[in-house]
């Protein structure tokens, strides 16, 4: 039988409401949901990557029908390795359709069989982004209901750790 699994790949930087949103929409889409964390480590990144899979998987848990996985190279190449077909990507306003529009296409071009399906988070977080998330956070900004308790604590904890300037 053949297995629809699909990929949702990102920095995560860190994992957020509308994040998690995209994963339980996609989640009984698929046979196999692979959560995909982009090995990117940025001076600016306030997580490792190892840290965020980890919280990733605290908060979604990892099976055999979702994975927590970190990916470095090309996103089609992961796909492969991993035996799927499908990309999941959010889309929550017009400004993210270029930039998707352009990686869904130059993906194909890539792999012709990989596909990208796009998906919309719940209108409560369709303005949300891990970039501004990190802002509000460091100007002390309130963002309960936004970013889950533990990831909460994880940031305020690297805060204190960096004297408030992330981990670089
Ligand atoms: O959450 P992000 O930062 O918007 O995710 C971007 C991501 C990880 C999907 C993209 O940067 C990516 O796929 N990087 C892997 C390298 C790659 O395949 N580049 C060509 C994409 S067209």
């Amino acid at each position: 039988m053949i297995q629809r699994v699909a990929v949702y790949p990102g920095s995560f930087d860190p994992v957020h409401h509308g994040h998690l949103d995209i994963i339980a929409r996609c989640r009984p889409m698929f046979d196999r949901l692979v959560v995909a964390v982009l090995e990117n480590e940025e001076k600016r990144a306030m997580f490792s990557v190892a840290e965020r899979v980890e919280m990733i998987r605290d908060l979604v848990g990892s099976d055999g029908h979702c994975q927590v996985e970190s990916f470095s190279g090309l996103l089609v190449d992961f796909l492969d390795r991993v035996g799927a077909t499908t990309i999941v990507r959010g889309l929550r306003a017009v400004s993210d359709f270029e930039y998707e529009f352009q990686m869904a296409l130059m993906n194909r071009r890539l792999n012709p069989r990989v596909e990208t399906v796009f998906m919309t988070p719940k209108e409560d977080y369709s303005y949300l982004s891990s970039r501004l998330v990190k802002e509000v956070f460091r100007l002390g900004g309130n963002l309960e209901g936004l970013v889950p308790p533990p990831v909460l604590a994880r940031m305020a904890s690297r805060l204190r750790e960096s004297g408030g300037a992330g981990r670089a």
